[in-house]
């Protein structure tokens, strides 16, 4: 029996890999792609999610267009990572799927409602701000939630968009409290991990001849690694959002912990930042499994793998 999930993301060439990742893998049962404004407004992430559903041949996929804007800040986006479009790289069509009439958010609580208690798993890897919502409107859905698989935050390896934060908990880091404060079952898939889940030529170029969709794949990579390669000086880039996906094929793959992690919402200078208790010195409960570790060769195998079957 393949794992429901539902993908809510800011398409952003690595949300757009980890679709096509959860698209390719008969282990998942993708029952629909919300969007929320992140990496670039809503009406493009909602724009870019079909494309990627096109170029996969998925267009039954439902895609829902969600929050476009943050609980209760002003957003703040990242086209200096991805782009203008969110999608910079190769020039795909415009999408001719439609977006479904339902907002994200409605879908999130109708489909929790729905399917047996426990059986669906969500995977946010963009800003919290459809998940929170729909836990807002409808406290009943929250124990009706099989686990919550998260790309977001960051301890040793500290922030991305400010030295304490990581771009999708700093976006809305109120949502973010609320999902991790909801004591579901929480996979948080921080910095820690995806910076040692590095693009490098070798693997990019195994992306370019992974079957029908990996010159677009490659082209991405190509696009967001000159932004990371130049900050970090590294030879590749983190392909952070197809971790979550990774991670329900293969769990093995990655190590961590289940600790204690809070969110920083009160201080300017480190809003957003996860605390994560990774010593366990705070005697604050644990409410996440916390990665830290990945085997990067079994990733890249199985997304390369992955993407050739589209
Ligand atoms: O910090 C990395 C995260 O922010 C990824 O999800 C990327 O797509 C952006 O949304
Ligand atoms: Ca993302």
């Amino acid at each position: 029996m393949a794992r429901k999930i539902i993908i809510d993301t800011d398409p952003g060439q690595d949300d757009a890999v980890a679709i096509l990742l959860a698209l390719a893998s008969p282990e998942l049962e993708l029952l629909g792609i919300t969007c929320v404004a992140g990496n670039v407004p809503l009406e493009l992430t909602a724009k870019n999610a079909r494309i990627v559903c096109e170029l996969a041949g998925r267009p039954e996929t439902r895609v829902f267009a969600g929050c476009d804007a943050p609980l209760s800040r002003k957003l703040v986006t990242a086209e200096h990572v991805h782009g203008k479009t969110g999608l910079d790289g190769l020039t795909l069509p415009d999408p001719t799927m439609p977006l479904q009439d339902r907002h994200a958010v409605d879908f999130l609580i109708d489909t929790l409602r729905a399917e047996p208690a426990g059986t669906v798993t969500l995977c946010p890897i963009g800003p919290l701000t459809n998940i929170a919502t729909a836990m807002q409107r409808a406290p009943d859905i929250i124990p009706r939630i099989q686990e919550i698989v998260l790309m977001g935050g960051g301890y040793f390896e500290g922030g991305n968009i400010t030295p304490a934060a990581e771009f999708n908990i700093y976006v809305d880091p109120e949502a973010a409290k609320i999902v991790f404060d909801a004591k579901v079952p929480l996979v948080v898939m921080p910095l820690d991990v995806t910076h040692k889940a590095l693009t490098s030529r070798a693997r990019v170029e195994g992306f370019r001849n992974a079957g029908r969709v990996g010159p677009a794949v490659a082209s991405w990579t190509d696009f967001f690694e000159r932004f990371d390669k130049e900050k970090y000086g590294s030879e590749g880039a983190p392909l952070h959002d197809p971790c979550t996906i990774a991670y329900l094929i293969k769990p093995d793959l990655f190590t961590g912990r289940h600790i204690n992690v809070e969110i920083e919402t009160g201080s300017d200078l480190t809003l957003g930042m996860t605390v994560a208790d990774w010593w366990r010195v705070s005697g604050r409960a644990p409410n996440a499994h916390f990665m830290g570790g990945i085997d990067d060769e079994g990733f890249f195998a199985l997304l390369t793998e992955r993407l050739a079957r589209l």
